[in-house]
């Protein structure tokens, strides 16, 4: 299902014309803001389908889609993952948000054509301080990734400085789930491991454009995916699981966060 007619190509994976990272950038912005609009309102007692109306009216208002609903067939605008839901959560008006939970909303935008994709972890009210530290060290190891972007470096480089930071703080990674290329379609070549070997992996090279969106889980890493909904990814043990997703390009001298 991916067109591979539209990208210029070094060694199989996309590179972006300046025009084109112009067109990402700008989706990049609306998508940010709308994850600003949800920061501003995400509270105890709302259900994950209000996240979902938010998301999905906010992203038109700034004329943009929300790249989600009906990708692959997935119903809704936003995917919203609770404490033990890995990824792919589907909002729904009989979850609510409690004090204590963590969760994360993870937006995707289509703008002008343009694809733009990132996440974040919200903690609800008072959290406990083991899953606070995992929401933190999950932001901290899409930072550690972030230093490793540069190009002419194996991309396998930026996923094993991922792995061997959550590893160093008592977590694990998950395996085969992973990030993507982005910008020109939702997901486009390559696939980004966060448990790779170093020096594996394609070459990172200027124009190139994908996300940094680890999951790390307090427990083992083993999931399951939903039997009913085909998509929603749970802990096999669980425990928590936290997950950050940024956009970023690969810049001549270094890296640009398209949204994050
Ligand atoms: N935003 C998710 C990602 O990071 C995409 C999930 S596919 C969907 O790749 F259909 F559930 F949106
Ligand atoms: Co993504």
């Amino acid at each position: 299902m991916r067109s591979r007619k539209k990208f210029r190509r070094i060694g199989g994976v996309p590179v972006k014309s300046r025009a084109q990272l112009d067109g990402i950038r700008e989706s990049g912005k609306v998508n940010t803001a709308v994850l600003d609009y949800v920061q501003e309102r995400i509270c105890a007692g709302i259900s994950t389908a209000e996240i979902d109306r938010w998301v999905s009216e906010e992203t038109k208002r700034l004329g943009g889609i929300a790249a989600p609903l009906h990708y692959e067939g997935f119903p809704k605008s936003v995917c919203t993952s609770r404490n033990n839901v890995i990824c792919h959560g589907i909002p729904n008006t009989k979850e609510f948000l409690k004090e204590g939970d963590i969760v994360n909303v993870d937006v995707s935008t289509i703008y002008k054509g343009y694809f733009s994709d990132a996440s974040r972890m919200f903690c609800i009210g008072e959290v406990s301080a083991d899953k606070r530290r995992l929401v933190q060290v999950t932001r901290e190891a899409v930072q550690v990734g972030l230093m490793e972007v540069k190009p002419w470096k194996p991309i396998g480089d930026m996923g094993h400085a991922v792995h061997m930071y959550a590893l160093g703080q008592g977590y694990s990674v998950v395996e085969d789930i992973g990030g993507h290329g982005v910008g020109l379609q939702f997901h486009e070549d390559p696939f980004v491991s966060y448990v790779s070997p170093k020096g594996s992996g394609e070459i990172m090279v200027p124009g190139m454009v994908f996300t940094i969106e680890p999951m790390i889980n307090m427990g083992t890493p083993d999931y399951y995916v939903d039997e009913k909904n085909g998509w929603t990814v749970y802990t096999a043990d669980g425990m928590p699981s936290a997950q950050w997703e940024v956009t970023v390009a690969v810049l001549e001298d270094g890296y640009e966060v398209l949204s994050h």
